[in-house]
């Protein structure tokens, strides 16, 4: 198993970022030939910085829109982000000071995080439209993300592994030196689901996450009546 989980998480490492980096230059070669932020909109640059701040941090335009959705999906990422702090512990030796201090949130954090996936998961059952445009991809990450939260939980608090051996294991493969994985089922499974998370991120609707800064609606100025809007490709076309 060993063998065959280091060989996973070098695949998935290697999806993970070469699909990425491709989709986010794909992304910033899509060309935005008209203006079209989404109104009130921001009329300078700073503005426009401060605006998907307040997205990225708060997402602001959901809590506007939907407070449901906005609170189960703020309760999963701001405790996803916890979580991931937390993990920064079995990559790193010695473990950063501001790693150890936040390890007790990013422990309770695994439950809000399980707890806003299965509201976010009921919202697809429960509202009528929403089970409607529902796919099977949408469960699906849902299903996978709760396994992950759910195996995670498994070990920290029923069924306990071997965390120095987890470490070791993942510091080995960061140095290409392969140690034993402790033979625990909860982890094979969290790490399964890790892996094929990993894999299948860069071609999911995950994408959202680097591609909330390409949006067009998002990113530009409301300067329409100030100054000509005009892509490079566009200009580069007039000259010739
Ligand atoms: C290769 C990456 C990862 C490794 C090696 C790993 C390993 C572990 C281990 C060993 C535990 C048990 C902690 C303990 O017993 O003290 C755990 C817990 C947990 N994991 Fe992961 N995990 C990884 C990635 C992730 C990801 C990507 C997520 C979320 C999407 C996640 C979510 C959780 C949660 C919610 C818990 C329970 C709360 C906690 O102890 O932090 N894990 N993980």
């Amino acid at each position: 198993m060993t063998l065959f989980f280091a060989i996973l998480f070098y695949v998935a490492a290697a999806v993970f970022v070469l699909g990425l980096a491709t989709k986010i230059v794909a992304f910033a070669r899509t060309p935005a030939p008209l203006l079209i932020p989404t109104t009130p909109a921001p009329t300078t640059k700073g503005g426009v910085v401060l605006r998907m701040f307040r997205e990225v941090a708060f997402f602001e335009s959901l809590f506007k829109s939907n407070l449901w959705i906005w609170i189960f999906a703020a309760a999963f990422h701001f405790a996803l982000a916890l979580v991931l702090v937390r993990h920064l512990r079995y990559f790193t030796q010695p473990v950063w000071s501001w790693v150890a201090f936040e390890q007790p949130f990013g422990m309770y954090a695994g439950f809000a995080m399980v707890a806003g996936l299965a509201g976010l998961w009921a919202r697809r059952f429960l509202v009528d439209r929403v089970r409607y445009i529902s796919t099977l991809s949408d469960h699906l990450m849902l299903a996978l993300l709760l396994l992950i939260g759910i195996s995670g939980l498994t070990m920290k608090f029923l069924v306990h592994t071997d965390i120095v051996g987890v470490k070791m294991f993942f510091l080995g493969l960061m140095h290409f030196d392969i140690q034993p994985l402790p033979a625990d089922a909860p982890l094979y499974v969290h790490l399964f689901c890790i892996a094929l998370l990993m894999i299948v991120f860069p071609f999911s609707k995950l994408l959202h996450a680097p591609g909330v800064f390409f949006s067009p609606s998002r990113n530009q100025v409301d300067n329409a009546r100030d100054q000509r809007h005009i892509a490079s490709w566009a200009a580069k076309l007039e000259q010739n």
